[in-house]
């Protein structure tokens, strides 16, 4: 085993800078302790939603309380934690993996990526600075480890995006197309990121780069729909999560595909106030660039949640991005997006998409596994 790399810039950039002391909150407590399996909430549905919102658990049962709120592909929480005293470690979780639909497990590390970051967000008001480890075990072959996080003792403070934890989720509804986002705002969500690798842009809906965005995802989600593989991919997504999976028969997976294509014309792309791209500088295989940018994406998803906006990612086109570049070795489909971007993006691909807005409804939680689930020892 090597030594560990640090990603130390990452969580500065993620907070340090921005945690305020609280006049409430003492100086450092004690070292949060280990967990008991007894300490761990065996609470599945919406039930970890109301414990992390209603103050529940202390030290790293809290913490990892918080990251199990945090985004992910389909739902599908493709994580595991491992919990020590001073230590909690993100395990990937390959069985929930989305197969074709996600050759290089790009969403399913970006998945991990949220989780760690939702969880630095909370360990401050556990009197804990976390360090984040990503991989440190990849140079032996084991990716499984996505990131030991080194829990600090540290006066206790409160994170801005706190109570956002809870009030974060995915808004799939229609946005107000009257009610811009001002640039100011699409300014400071760009200086969000914390790795000189991952960028994010935004793109006026009416722009050359907007139009192709709309374009390059409306193929890309008839393309999923009528591919096998890819479908499949998004069917294994859907029916890990649904509440009665059996109830998921062909006709109904077949009627959702057709909901999906015409939400994403009338609804996503439609209501739209800017479309978003996350780019990583390397290749798209690189599961420490998956999780800078699943770490980026959800500190801009908390961060819009402070501002009141309302945010959806849309990966139709970075999915055939992937089985492109999987198939073929090359994508035209990222090309043809890189081209139609206002700089040269040469060296960098698209690895995520979005939409942001404002929305007069919120977003309703989605489902989570129990904590006392995913635990490992
Ligand atoms: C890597 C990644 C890719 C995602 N892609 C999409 C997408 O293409 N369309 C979509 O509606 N949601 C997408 N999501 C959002 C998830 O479906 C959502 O995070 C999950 O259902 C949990 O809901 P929540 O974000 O409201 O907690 C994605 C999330 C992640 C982390």
């Amino acid at each position: 085993m090597t030594a560990p790399s640090l990603s130390r810039r990452s969580f500065v950039a993620g907070g340090l800078a921005m945690l305020a002391d609280l006049p409430a909150f003492g100086q450092s407590l004690a070292p949060p302790g280990a967990a008991s399996p007894s300490s761990l909430p065996n609470l599945g549905g919406e039930g970890p939603w109301d414990y992390w919102a209603s103050g529940q658990g202390a030290g790293v049962v809290r913490i990892a309380a918080a990251a199990i709120l945090s985004a992910s592909p389909y739902d599908t929480q493709p994580w595991l934690f491992r919990l020590g005293e001073t230590r909690i470690e993100v395990l990937a979780d390959k069985d929930r993996a989305l197969g074709e639909l996600d050759p290089f497990r790009r969403e399913l590390y970006m998945g991990l990526g949220c989780a760690i970051e939702n969880a630095c967000v909370a360990a401050p008001a556990q009197g804990v600075n976390p360090v984040v480890h990503l991989l440190p075990e990849s140079s032996a072959g084991n990716d499984e480890l996505a990131a030991a996080i080194e829990l600090e003792p540290a006066r206790q403070a409160r994170h801005p995006y706190q109570d956002a934890i809870a009030r974060r989720h995915t808004n799939r509804l229609p946005y107000d197309t009257g009610r811009k986002v001002d640039q100011a705002t699409l300014d400071a969500l760009a200086g969000l990121v914390s790795s000189s690798d991952t960028k994010v842009i935004f793109l006026e809906p009416a722009s050359t780069g907007g139009t192709v965005f709309t374009d390059l995802m409306m193929q890309a989600t008839q393309r999923i729909i009528d591919t096998p593989g890819l479908r499949d991919g998004r069917w294994t997504g859907m029916r890990s999560t649904a509440a009665n999976p059996s109830a998921l028969d062909a006709k109904a997976l077949q009627q959702a595909d057709a909901n999906w294509l015409k939400a994403t014309r009338t609804v996503a792309c439609a209501t739209a106030s800017a479309f978003g791209l996350i780019m990583v500088r390397g290749t798209r295989q690189d599961h420490r660039l998956h999780i800078e940018a699943g770490r980026l994406w959800q500190r801009i998803h908390l961060d819009g949640t402070n501002r009141g906006l309302a945010m959806q990612p849309m990966n139709h086109f970075i999915e055939v991005i992937d089985y492109e570049t999987r198939t073929q070795g090359t994508s035209p489909v990222s090309s043809a997006m890189r081209a139609a971007l206002p700089q040269d993006w040469n060296g960098w691909e698209p690895i995520f998409g979005l939409r942001l807005g404002y929305a007069d409804a919120t977003a309703p939680r989605s489902p989570r596994r129990p904590l006392a689930s995913i635990v490992v020892a």
